[in-house]
């Protein structure tokens, strides 16, 4: 089974690494600071995963989850070297009063392409809260709750078609990275859904085709 490493092991990190690991994945939490707050939660909550620091977590993983505040992610990408493979963008940019947090005009996944330029960046596991993460599954509901994802590279979309499924949702595959700016919209509409007008956490969306 794969080896899958965690930049960021908080809410979002925290329930898909789990979601994961509960499949058979293997978990690396890749973090310099393994003594903050959300590792040591991680840690206690899960006793499979293991921590390395960022740098290393990458070169033993096959794909890396990047789970951080949006504005982190410049400083922090810049001076690692991902070797081509792949990196799940879950972040959003998100700013005050629940707008895009680039003003619309790129998404956060060409930014965080730019900025990880030895990365094949594809973005997913955003356009929902972190509840529903660590299990999508509804009792007695046969349709599953749909992941949109989007990357300009087939192979890394191959393969998190996969882990997707392997986490209990439906895979589709919504184009290249410009798309993520929709997504980040989509996330924009569940946020405000949610989080400000009191729409249930465990909302989601399917897809059918007729
Ligand atoms: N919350 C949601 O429902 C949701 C859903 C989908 C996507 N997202 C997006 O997912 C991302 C994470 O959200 P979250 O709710 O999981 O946040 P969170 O609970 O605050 O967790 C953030 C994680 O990032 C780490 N981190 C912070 N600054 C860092 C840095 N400079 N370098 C390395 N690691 C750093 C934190 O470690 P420390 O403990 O050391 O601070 C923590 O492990 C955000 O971009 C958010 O927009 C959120």
């Amino acid at each position: 089974m794969k080896t899958l490493a965690f930049i960021g092991i908080g809410n979002v990190g925290f329930a898909l690494a789990n979601n994961l690991q509960s499949k058979g994945y293997n978990i690396i939490i890749a973090s310099d600071n393994p003594d903050s707050n959300s590792v040591r939660e991680a840690l206690k909550k899960n006793i499979n995963f293991s921590v390395e620091n960022v740098q290393n977590a990458i070169n033993l993983s096959d794909i890396i989850f990047l789970a951080t505040p949006f504005k982190v992610n410049e400083n922090l990408l810049s001076n690692l070297d991902f070797q081509g493979k792949t990196l799940v963008d879950c972040t959003n940019p998100v700013e005050i009063g629940i707008s895009h947090g680039l003003k619309s005009e790129i998404s956060g996944s060409e930014k965080i392409q730019e900025w990880a330029s030895s990365a094949k960046v594809v973005k997913a596991f955003t356009i929902y809260g972190f509840e529903n993460f660590n299990d999508p599954s509804y009792l007695g509901s046969n349709s599953k709750p749909v992941m949109l994802f989007a990357g300009n590279d087939s192979n890394s979309k191959l393969e998190i078609s996969e882990i997707i499924k392997d986490s209990g949702f439906y895979p589709k595959d919504v184009g290249n990275l410009d798309q993520a700016l929709h997504l980040e919209h989509m996330t924009l509409l569940w946020v405000k859904m949610v989080r400000r007008d009191g729409h249930h956490s465990n909302f989601m969306w399917s897809y059918f085709e007729k």
